[in-house]
This record gives structure tokens, C-alpha cells and sequence, in this order.
């Protein structure tokens, strides 16, 4: 040993392969079908032990679903192999369960008292907040459980499930404490977005509108042509957006190289910096879909204020949020002292530089570094006078 030599004793590269398998199905928990229980085979492949299971399930589709508990045990009964399910638990569906640490303690002691190892399997069935507080909760028992995603919002099933992050809120920030940790399986049943409230149908489209924006001019016409059968709730209309939306998603995390987001550049988080900030200022009372469709809307505005993009394409982005039923405006956004604070929370989340997301056209993203204020204020003063 040298103790002044800089050079480190050793400099290895070491990869950490994981599979990332999403089903899409109808009726997940009907014996006859089986994705589910090849989605769990996969996820807790066979072994001597016997293996065991907990459930949380959202507080929201118990109550859609009342017979959700003795469905899932007829269903694992049914089916050979499958690990023996242990405990099911309610848990405060939307953003309350992450803004709530004891939701979190409640997943760890249900790991511990049931003995959840690391051969177990923790399921989660919910919208995106219930999969990811659960998801953390995950993420940490044990240094890591497996756990199985079953997404039942349209912005679980189209984003958020497709990814490796889990966490909660802490205070007023959001997603302050979490984990990467990429879930062993999602199954996708649109079965369950029968039973949505309108407002989380909708708000649900607002990262399918993002995504067709950063990666898929096709998917951002479909949406501009369906966008009213959407609103009115058509599955025949709604689920191949759900789908592509996912698998945009899913791809751009698995296969763009940086799926635990060590880069600067974070395209996904398009329209975000501000629909964060609008959540957190409202007391969360504004979901995140909703508010992203206004952090999307706000984003455009800018980008055609700026030069960047023209006022024919800014136009169709508007006008797609609308028919999608999506707030394009807010009253908070008068206060945009207290919004622009998001820029400095976002530079803060991303460690270092500024890296915004804006839209020179459909399909074609491109990273600002530097946000002109008065160009954003006169974007929010223009929003707030077209939508009095
Ligand atoms: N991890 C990620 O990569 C990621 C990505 C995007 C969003 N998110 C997070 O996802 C959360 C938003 O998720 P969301 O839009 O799914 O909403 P949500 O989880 O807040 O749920 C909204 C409401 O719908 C209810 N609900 C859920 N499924 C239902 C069903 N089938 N029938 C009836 N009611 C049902 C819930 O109980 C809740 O009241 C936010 O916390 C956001 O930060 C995470
Ligand atoms: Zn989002």
C-alpha cells in the first residue's frame, strides 16, 4: 500500500442485469386467465421452500372491488405453484398514503410479521401512489424484496408502473425519499379502470400527451383524433394509447441507458418541474395528472413565447389537453413567485445544472439550461386569461 497514491487498488465495472416483464390483460383475476399467475411464477421462480405472499391493496379499489380479497385467494388456489398468500392489507389510496410515513412503517412490519424474505414476494394493487409507497416499502425491507406491480389507474398503467422508482413525500417534497428498484412484474388488467372517477380516468392521459410529444408524432395524432371518445371513456378508444403510452415509457427507461438516472437530461419529467410545485403548493389536493397536463400546458405557452415552438403546434397541444378534459390553467399559477420556486427544486433534485425539457416541435424535445422568468410569468398570466 502507498497511502499517498491516487490511484485507486482496484476500478471494475460491475452490471447488474434485471428483466423487466409487463403483461396486459383483461380480467387478471378471473382462474381461467393465466397471466397472473405465470406473472408471479416469474417473479418467484420455483424453489423447495414454500414461498409466501403479502398484498396492499388501494384503500379506493377495495372499495370499487369488495370481493378484491377473496378473488385473489381463489385465484392463487387455482393455480399450481403460486406462493401462498400470507396477509392482505388496506392502504389510503392516492397521494395520502405517501405523504403518511406510518404507510411505509406498515409495509415493513407486514414483511416482518409474516416473514416476507427475500424469496417472498410483496404485491402491490393500486394507483401510482398506493405502488409507490409500497415500492419503497419494498425496496428497503430486507434490502430489497421482490415485489409485483398490479397498476389500476390509467397513469399507473401508462407510466408510472413501467419504471424503477418507488418513494414518498417527505414534508412538502415531493418523491424526497424513495428507492430505484425495478419491480419483478406488472400486470397491466384494464378490467380495473372500470371503476375510476372520471377526474383520475382523464388526468391519467396527461403522460400519454408528454410521451407522444417527446417520442411519437403518430401516438400525438391518435390522441388528437380519439381524444373526445377518450374523455367519454371508449376502452376501445383509450386502450391502445394506454399501451403504447407504457411501452414508450418502458422503453425509453430500459433502453435509453440511464434507467436509475444518473444524467442530467430527464425528458420524462417534461412538463413536471411546474406540476410538482403545483401539487406541493395545493397541499396535494391537486393530483399529479392533473397537474401535469397544466405543467405541460404552462411548458408549451413558454416554448412558443420564447420563439421556439410555433404557435400552429403550440395550438395542438392545447387544444389535445382539452379535448382530453384535461385543466390547462390553475389559480395558483397568479402566485409565480412561489411556482418558479420549482426550477430551483428541480435543479436541486437533478444535483447541479438546470435541464428543462421544452418542445421546438411534436416529436422533437430539445434541453433548455436557463428559464427566462418573464417570459414563464407572461406564459401563466396568458393561461390564467384564456381559461377565465
Ligand atoms: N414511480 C414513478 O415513476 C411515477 C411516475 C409517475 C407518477 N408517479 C406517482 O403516481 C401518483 C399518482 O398516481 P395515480 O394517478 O395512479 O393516482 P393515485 O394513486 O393518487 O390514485 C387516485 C385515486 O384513485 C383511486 N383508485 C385507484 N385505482 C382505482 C380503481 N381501479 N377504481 C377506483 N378508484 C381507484 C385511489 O384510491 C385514489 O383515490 C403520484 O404520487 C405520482 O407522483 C410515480
Ligand atoms: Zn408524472
Amino acid at each position: 500500500m502507498r497511502p499517498h497514491d491516487a490511484t485507486p487498488a482496484w476500478d471494475r465495472e460491475i452490471a447488474v442485469p434485471f428483466r423487466h416483464r409487463v403483461w396486459f390483460t383483461d380480467g387478471s383475476l378471473d382462474p381461467a386467465n393465466p397471466a397472473f399467475a405465470h406473472a408471479l411464477r416469474c417473479a418467484c421462480p420455483g424453489r423447495e421452500a414454500p414461498r409466501r405472499m403479502a398484498a396492499f391493496v388501494d384503500s379506493g379499489v377495495l372499495a370499487a372491488w369488495p370481493d378484491l380479497t377473496e378473488k385473489l385467494y381463489r385465484y392463487l388456489l387455482a393455480h399450481d405453484g403460486l406462493p401462498e398468500l400470507m396477509w392482505v392489507e388496506s392502504m389510503q389510496g392516492g397521494e395520502a398514503c405517501k405523504n403518511d410515513p406510518s404507510c411505509v412503517e406498515d409495509v415493513l412490519d407486514a414483511v416482518n410479521n409474516v416473514k416476507i424474505d427475500r424469496h417472498s414476494v410483496l404485491l402491490a394493487i393500486g394507483g401510482g401512489a398506493v405502488l409507490d409507497a409500497v415500492g419503497f416499502g419494498a425496496a428497503i425491507a430486507h434490502r430489497g424484496v421482490r415485489h409485483v406491480r398490479m397498476p389500476t389507474t390509467v397513469l399507473a398503467q401508462d407510466d408510472s408502473a413501467m419504471g424503477v422508482k418507488n418513494g414518498v413525500n417527505r414534508g412538502a417534497k415531493k418523491n424526497f425519499t424513495g428507492a430505484f428498484a425495478p419491480p419483478d412484474a406488472v400486470v397491466c388488467d384494464r378490467a380495473f379502470l372500470a371503476t375510476l372517477p372520471d377526474a383520475v380516468w382523464r388526468g391519467g392521459f396527461s403522460e400519454a400527451v408528454k410521451i407522444a410529444l417527446l417520442k411519437d408524432p403518430a401516438l400525438f395524432e391518435t390522441l388528437e383524433r380519439d381524444g373526445p371518445a377518450i374523455r367519454a371513456r371508449s376502452m376501445d378508444a383509450a386502450w391502445p394509447v394506454i399501451m403504447r403510452s407504457a411501452e414508450l415509457h418502458a422503453r425509453h427507461i430500459m433502453d435509453g441507458g440511464d434507467p436509475f438516472e444518473t444524467r442530467e437530461a430527464r425528458p420524462l419529467d417534461h412538463g413536471h418541474w411546474a406540476a410538482h410545485r403545483l401539487e406541493s403548493m395545493t397541499g396535494f389536493e391537486l393530483p399529479h395528472g392533473e397537474a401535469v397536463g397544466i405543467g405541460l400546458a404552462l411548458d408549451t405557452v413558454y416554448a412558443r413565447r420564447i420563439g421556439l415552438l410555433q404557435q400552429e403546434q403550440a395550438t395542438r397541444i392545447l387544444q389535445v389537453l382539452a379535448s382530453l378534459g384535461l385543466a390547462r390553467s390553475h389559480p395558483m399559477l397568479a402566485s409565480m413567485d412561489e411556482v418558479l420556486w420549482g426550477l430551483e427544486e428541480f435543479r436541486e433534485h437533478l444535483g447541479g445544472m438546470l435541464s428543462i425539457t421544452l418542445m421546438r416541435d411534436i416529436g422533437h424535445p430539445i434541453e433548455v439550461h436557463e428559464i427566462d422568468r418573464v417570459a414563464m410569468e407572461e406564459s401563466a398570466a396568458e393561461l390564467l386569461k384564456t381559461n377565465e
